[in-house]
C-alpha cells in the first residue's frame, strides 16, 4: 500500500536557528496523524514543507510517491491545507467563498455545487451557507476555512491548529467535523498543542519539541513507553530553593521520574501510594507545604513531561 505521505529526514534552518531537525514520518491512507508540540516546536514549519510552501534545507517529502517541492505544482493537488490563520473573503457568503476557491481548483458547474454541499455538510454549515463570513462566529469561520481546504477532495488534508482561540462549543463542532474526514477515507495531518485533541482524534501521534520528533505511536503505545502505572500531580508551596531540594529528593526514589511544574511537581511512578507518602514526608523535611495531590492514569501530557521535563502548555 502506497503511503499517502512520506517525509524523510526533513531539516529547515532559518539562519542559525534549526527550526526542524531530521523529521521523518509516514501517513497511511485514511489515517489521522497528530503532530503534537508546544509553541515554536516546528509544527507550522514542518507542514509548510509538506505542502510545498517552503523548501526544505534537507530531506524529502513525497505524497502518493511523488516528490513535493515549491515548484512541483501538480503533485500538490493531492494536498489540502487549512492554514493557522483564516483565509476567507469576509464580505462574501460561505457558498460564494467556496465557489471562488473551487473555481481556482478547476471545479465547475454542477460538480462544484455538489461538492460545496458535501463539504458544508461535513463542517455543519449548510444552513448558514448564504450568510456573509463577517457575520460568523470565530468557530464558524474556522469551519468554513476547513471546508475550503477539503473542497477539491484532497488525499491528504493538513490542518494547522484549527481550534486555537475558539470557544469550547465551536471547538467541539470543529473536532466532530475533523472526525468525519477520517471516516470519509481522507488522510489527515493535524497539528495541535492540546493533548486532549490529539488523544480524541488521532490514530497515531508524533510528539515534536524543539524541531525534533521525540516519540511516535498510538496513544496507548506512547503511554506504555513511559513504563509507569500512575501520574501523581502534587501542588506544593515553598521558596524556590526549598521546592528545588524537595523535587531533587523525590527524584532519588526508585522508579519515580520527577518533572517540575509551575505549581509543584508531576511524578510518574509505579506505586502511587508509596510515592504520595514519600512526597509528604520529604515535603516536611524540606520546608514545603503540600496543598493538593491528584493521582491519575498517565496520559500524553505525562509522556511529554517525562520526555522533555516541561509541560505542553504554560500553566
Ligand atoms: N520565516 C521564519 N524566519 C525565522 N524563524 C522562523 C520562521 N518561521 C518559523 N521560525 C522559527 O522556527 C521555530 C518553529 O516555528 P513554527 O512556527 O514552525 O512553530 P510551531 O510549532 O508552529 O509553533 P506555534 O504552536 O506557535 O504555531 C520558531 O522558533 C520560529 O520562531
Ligand atoms: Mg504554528
Amino acid at each position: 500500500m502506497t503511503a499517502v505521505l512520506e517525509c524523510a529526514h526533513l531539516v529547515r534552518t532559518f539562519g542559525d536557528l534549526r527550526a526542524v531537525e531530521d523529521v521523518s514520518l509516514t501517513i497511511a491512507p485514511g489515517e489521522t496523524y497528530g503532530l503534537l508540540g508546544p509553541n515554536g516546536a516546528g509544527k507550522t514549519t514542518t507542514i509548510s514543507m509538506i505542502c510545498g510552501l517552503l523548501a526544505p534545507t534537507a530531506g524529502t517529502v513525497r505524497v502518493l510517491g511523488r516528490e513535493i517541492t515549491p515548484a512541483a505544482s501538480d503533485a500538490k493537488a493531492a494536498i489540502g491545507l487549512v492554514p493557522q490563520d483564516i483565509a476567507l473573503y469576509p464580505d462574501l457568503s460561505a457558498r460564494e467563498n467556496l465557489r471562488f476557491f473551487g473555481r481556482l481548483q478547476g471545479l465547475r458547474g454542477a460538480a462544484l455545487e455538489a461538492r460545496i454541499d458535501e463539504t458544508l455538510d461535513v463542517v455543519g454549515l449548510r444552513d448558514r451557507a448564504k450568510d456573509r463570513i463577517d457575520t460568523y462566529s470565530g468557530g464558524m469561520k474556522r469551519r468554513a476555512n476547513i471546508a475550503v481546504g477539503m473542497l477539491h477532495a484532497p488525499t491528504l488534508l493538513v490542518l494547522d491548529e484549527p481550534t486555537v482561540g475558539v470557544d469550547p462549543q465551536s471547538r467541539n463542532s470543529i473536532l466532530e467535523a475533523i472526525a468525519n474526514l477520517g471516516t470519509a477515507g481522507m488522510a489527515v495531518l493535524y497539528t495541535t498543542h492540546y493533548m486532549e485533541e490529539a488523544e480524541r482524534l488521532c490514530d497515531r501521534i508524533g510528539i515534536i519539541d524543539v524541531g525534533r520528533l521525540i516519540a511516535e505511536g498510538t496513544r496507548a503505545e506512547l503511554v506504555a513507553g513511559l513504563g509507569s502505572a500512575s501520574r501523581v500531580t502534587v501542588r506544593a508551596e515553598g521558596t524556590a530553593p526549598a521546592l528545588e531540594a524537595w523535587r531533587a529528593a523525590l527524584a532519588t526514589l526508585p522508579g519515580v521520574t520527577v518533572s517540575a511544574t509551575a505549581t509543584g511537581a508531576d511524578l510518574a511512578c509505579a506505586d502511587s501510594t508509596a510515592t504520595v507518602a514519600a512526597a509528604f514526608q520529604r515535603a516536611g523535611a524540606h520546608g514545603v507545604a503540600i496543598s493538593g495531590v491528584e493521582v491519575a492514569a498517565p496520559d500524553l501530557e505525562s509522556v511529554f513531561l517525562h520526555l522533555t521535563g516541561k509541560g505542553l502548555r504554560d500553566e
